[in-house]
């Protein structure tokens, strides 16, 4: 059946902040196609505000437009596609956003998060299977967010880009699974694989990086440090798990890191999306120390060291795309660290949104002032 309902939609790139004057997202009635054989539709119950739907409004990573946005989501399966005989209608799902197929080089190399098919599918706004579902009140066509689009009512989505949950968590919460746990905790834990009594020091406090930050002391690192520019998400890290905290403007950063940890951190995660950070990090590892990276400058942005001491030192940068996660395996996992008080995710939700406060929600995002808010399409 097609499904008409209400949804968020981006003409347009790079509208100035405030956006709660200049409504890049504008409300509009969509309508999604009856599911493909391999699709099925989502009821959406929770869409967390990421960091990467700013860098589409802003233009600083810019996608094709229009697009309904939405990457980090949560909801119950409302119809299936006639192809789809593992997930039934009532079950609760997490979307993520590498679904994968199984046949490309990656996936075959046990890399589903890049498969080659999937960041096609993406680069061209529409669905693993092929082509875009989604048409406007006047039936032109508009294009899916990595394959989700869930700052909508309703979302029409491949098999695969979706992962079912047996969990008492609502699925509001539940949302920020899908993006910011499985690419922060997934970074600390898959990308990083931090060992207990590792030195680790996580760049960027945002939504992300504290996912990172508990992810790092369920690890058992002995020395969790917490770098950002701003004092309120630095408190937020000690409560969650950081041992030290600094201000990322720190001129003596590295020295203090280096005093701190026998000569600075087996491994630093980058977990801002800036180039600075990306400097600082790499600044305080020790020889032989990895960094690893998952934040997303604005396109383009170049990030440079020194290659004898990467020689020499035998140091690694490496990057995370969703935390190098398995989803089916990965979500539960997270979802079962949470249950047991090792991931307390819930304590980023700072707020639940409606449609129309979804502009001035990334205002706060822009202005460091969020965590994760979460638009709530039929309430909480
Ligand atoms: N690789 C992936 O799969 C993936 C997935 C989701 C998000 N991301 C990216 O991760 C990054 C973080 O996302 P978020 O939603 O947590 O964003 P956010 O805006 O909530 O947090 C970013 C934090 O970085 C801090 N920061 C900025 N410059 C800094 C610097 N020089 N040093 C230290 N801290 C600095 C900010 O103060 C802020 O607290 C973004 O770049 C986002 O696009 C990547
Ligand atoms: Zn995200
Ligand atoms: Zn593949």
């Amino acid at each position: 059946m097609t499904v008409t309902c209400k949804g968020l939609v981006l003409r347009e790139l790079g509208l100035p902040a405030p956006y709660a004057d200049s409504r890049p997202l504008k409300l509009e009635t969509v309508t999604l196609a009856s599911p493909k054989p391999t699709d099925l539709v989502v009821k959406v119950r929770g869409g967390g505000l990421c960091h990467s739907d700013l860098s589409v409004i802003n233009g600083s990573r810019g996608r094709m437009v229009p697009m309904l946005l939405g990457h980090e989501g949560a909801g119950e399966v409302v119809e299936i596609g006639a192809g789809i005989d593992d997930v039934k209608v009532g079950d609760k799902v997490v979307f993520q956003f590498a679904p994968s197929c199984g046949r490309c080089e990656m996936c075959q190399s046990g890399r589903p998060q890049i498969c080659s098919a999937a960041a096609k599918a993406r680069a061209e706004g529409g669905l693993l299977s092929g082509g875009t579902r989604i048409t406007d009140e006047d039936g032109a066509p508009m294009y899916h967010h990595t394959g989700i689009s869930c700052f909508a009512e309703y979302a029409v989505v491949n098999r695969g880009s979706v992962v079912v949950v047996d969990d008492p968590i609502s699925m509001v919460d539940a949302a920020v699974f899908g993006c910011a746990v499985m690419t922060g905790t997934g970074a600390v834990m898959n990308t990083a694989k931090i060992q207990p009594g590792e030195t680790v020091a996580i760049f960027g406090l945002g939504g992300v990086g504290l996912c990172g930050i508990m992810g790092a002391k369920a690890s058992g690192a002995e020395v969790v440090i917490g770098v950002d520019l701003e004092e309120t998400k630095r408190t937020k890290a000690l409560e969650l798990g950081a041992t030290h905290v600094f201000d990322a403007r720190d001129p003596e950063l590295a020295t203090k890191v280096a005093d701190l940890t026998r000569g600075g951190v087996d491994c630093a995660v980058e977990l801002a999306g800036a180039v600075a950070a990306m400097n600082g990090a790499y600044a305080v590892l020790r020889r032989g120390g990895r960094l690893v990276t998952a934040g997303l400058s604005p396109a383009g942005a170049q990030f440079g060291f020194e290659h004898a001491d990467l020689v020499s030192n035998e140091k690694a940068v490496i990057g995370s795309y969703m935390g190098s996660s398995v989803p089916v395996r990965d979500i539960p996992r997270f979802l079962r660290m949470f249950h047991a008080g090792q991931l307390p995710v819930d304590s980023l939700i700072d707020g639940y949104l409606g449609f129309d406060e979804v502009n001035a929600g990334f205002d706060k995002l822009n202005e460091g002032k969020a965590l994760r808010q979460i638009l709530a399409p039929h309430g909480t």
